[in-house]
């Protein structure tokens, strides 16, 4: 009988895809984030990254669970060693552009298929396809590494009506069945090319021009308390990456993280 996917991810595979990178393949594991902080606290080299076909426990942003049944899903965190005193925003913008580049690429779509919900998801067709998740490790005062684990749906099966409103896969938009390898190897050359030029304004250009997020009436929410932070137009981003918000009396208010729901403008 044939298997239900053709396409899964081996040590071999990857090893072909990823050259002279340093990397760890697991077909389950707890969650590549823990897995990558635990190799940063070793000797794990800038570049490194962990790769797993299953995670058991996967997180997203806001304590979120990150859940896709195996071979499903591309998932991996790359560790990066920021040796430069710029704020982690800017990693943040990096890994959202690189990976929005080689989806267009791969997808071959116009540019405004793909586009950014403030500060990193990536949507396609207004649906997220792609989750990104920072984490620091310090040691002290010193930041020490940033983990950027990266969750792409690729062929997830959408169960609950609501996710599936919300997520889109990319294999559809594709003429052949995606390989996962290839994918990781282009998304990690792009975040060693953005990675390198986080201090740029280049990179900055590149991230707010792809937010679809600019322009639109939102509702921002800290997820943890509940509680409403800002709403109104998101006018613009600043360079640090915080977002800023008209509010009805004028103000305009810098945001610097929260969840966006976007709202209807009033009819005038
Ligand atoms: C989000 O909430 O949008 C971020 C989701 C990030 C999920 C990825 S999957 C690989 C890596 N390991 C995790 O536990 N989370 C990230």
């Amino acid at each position: 009988m044939a298997s239900e996917f053709s396409e899964r991810l081996s040590a071999e595979r990857l090893q072909a895809a990823l050259n002279e990178r340093p990397f760890q393949f697991f077909e389950t594991v707890s969650s590549t984030n823990d897995v990558a902080r635990a190799w940063a606290l070793e000797d794990a080299p800038h570049g490194a990254v962990v790769i797993a076909e299953l995670q058991t426990a996967g997180r997203g942003r806001f304590g979120r669970t990150w859940q896709a049944p195996s071979g499903t899903a591309l998932l991996f965190s790359a560790l990066l060693r920021p040796s430069l005193a710029v704020p982690t925003t800017r990693y943040t913008m990096a890994a959202a552009v690189s990976v929005r580049s080689a989806l267009l690429d791969l997808l071959k779509l116009d540019a405004s298929d793909i586009k950014l919900k403030w500060p990193n998801d990536v949507c396609l067709h207004d649906r997220k396809v792609c989750g990104i998740l920072i984490e620091p490790l310090w040691r002290g005062a010193l930041l020490e590494a940033l983990i950027v684990g990266i969750g792409v749906n690729v062929r997830v099966p959408f169960d609950d009506p609501e996710l599936a409103a919300r997520a889109i896969n990319l294999e559809p938009f594709c003429p052949s069945q995606v390989d996962r390898a290839l994918l990781l190897a282009d998304i990690l050359k792009r975040l060693e090319y953005w990675s390198a030029r986080v201090e740029g304004l280049a990179l900055f250009q590149a991230w707010r021009a792809a937010l679809s997020t600019l322009g639109q009436r939102v509702q921002v929410t800290d997820v943890g308390t509940g509680r409403v932070i800002a709403v109104g137009r998101a006018l613009d981003v600043d360079e640090d990456g915080a977002l800023l918000v008209r509010a009805e009396d004028g103000r305009i208010q810098p945001v610097f993280a929260g969840e966006v729901t976007l709202q209807q403008f009033k009819a005038e």
